[in-house]
């Protein structure tokens, strides 16, 4: 681990960070943490109720009053589109996004733009809230965004089907999830390629295996949940779960380190599949078809190898 892992988080004054998904889990530690190092802390929750229960916990925590709240759900994009105007609106500046939202599905379910949920969840929604953003990430440059994928990225081990990337064939809640942590590691890929030259940095992470409301039961059952619930004693604070995320959104030593995929504070190689420069591009342009067209296109559209990364 280098030294700015496993050292104090660098003071965060006058930066401000966005955290997706920050009402409980990795995603409120790392705000936690965020918070603590005086950054101006914006987390973003579904649901309201938790939300606020969040940021005054935080707030009480920290200490700071600079910890706000934006309710949107990532599942909805409409709402992606509201949340990021309040965002825009609320901020003057973004320093760092950390697109920490994530779940898991037992059953198939369909989001009310008739996207399977998981892949809306976990990869349409950040993807819109990223575009929509990206301005003022640049505006804010040097600015990092941070995507929490998993090592179960490796799950997906032939790639994204592009054929049914909303598996309506068999629906498996694991595949499902494998699938949507591999296109966040591809969304990075693309996005740091596209972001290259305007100051800000776009990296993956896998958290460790966290205790955390991941999988839990409205969200997932039967073998999924017993699965979570075994392993439950031996796995990560959601704290020791964010210092990866916290690491990669502040650490000095990462200035300009871009499309790299981080464990344990290190660099790792993803997956294969993870590294099929290919299906990055692919995976962008279908995604920019079904979030329709958004406003703020991150850098031009070119092939690979045109970027210096
Ligand atoms: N826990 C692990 O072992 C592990 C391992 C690898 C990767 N990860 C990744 O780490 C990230 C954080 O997960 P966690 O373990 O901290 O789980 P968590 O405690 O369940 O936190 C997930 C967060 O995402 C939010 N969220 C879910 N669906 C949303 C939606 N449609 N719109 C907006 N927010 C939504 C949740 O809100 P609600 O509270 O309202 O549901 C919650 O705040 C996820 O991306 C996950 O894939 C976790």
């Amino acid at each position: 681990m280098s030294p700015s892992a496993r050292g104090a988080v660098p003071s965060q004054a006058g930066r401000t960070v966005v955290v997706t998904g920050a009402n409980s889990g990795v995603g409120k530690a790392t705000a936690i943490a965020l918070a603590a190092a005086g950054a101006r802390t914006v987390i973003t929750a579904r649901n309201e109720a938790r939300g606020r229960a969040a940021r005054e916990d935080i707030r009480r925590t920290t200490g700071s009053d600079q910890v706000d709240l934006v309710v949107f759900d990532l599942a909805d994009l409409a709402s992606v589109r509201a949340g990021a105007a309040e965002l825009l609106d609320r901020t003057e500046r973004i320093d760092v996004l950390v697109n920490n939202a994530g779940l898991v599905l037992s059953d198939r379910q369909v989001t009310v733009d008739g996207f399977e949920a998981t892949f809306a969840t976990n990869h349409l929604g950040p993807f819109l809230l990223t575009r929509l953003l990206t301005d003022r990430l640049v505006e804010s440059a040097p600015a990092r965004v941070v995507n929490v994928a998993s090592t179960a990225h490796r799950g997906a081990r032939t790639g994204l089907d592009f054929d049914d990337l909303q598996s309506t064939g068999h629906y498996r809640g694991m595949q499902a999830y494998s699938r949507s942590k591999l296109a966040n590691i591809l969304f990075t890929t693309e996005l740091a390629r596209r972001l290259d030259g305007t100051g800000v940095t776009a990296n993956s992470v896998h958290p460790g295996t966290v205790a955390s409301g991941f999988a839990r039961d409205d969200d997932a059952s039967g073998f999924l949940a017993f699965g979570v619930k075994v392993i439950k004693p031996f796995i990560l604070t959601p704290a020791k779960g964010a210092r990866t995320s916290v690491y990669v959104a502040t650490s000095p030593d990462l200035a300009g380190v871009t499309g790299q995929y981080f464990v344990k504070c290190r660099v790792r190689t993803p997956s294969p599949a993870a590294r099929d420069e290919a299906a990055a591009i692919l995976l962008w342009s279908v995604s920019e078809e079904l979030v329709g067209a958004a406003p703020s296109a991150p850098g031009p559209a070119a092939g690979p190898g045109s970027g210096a990364r």
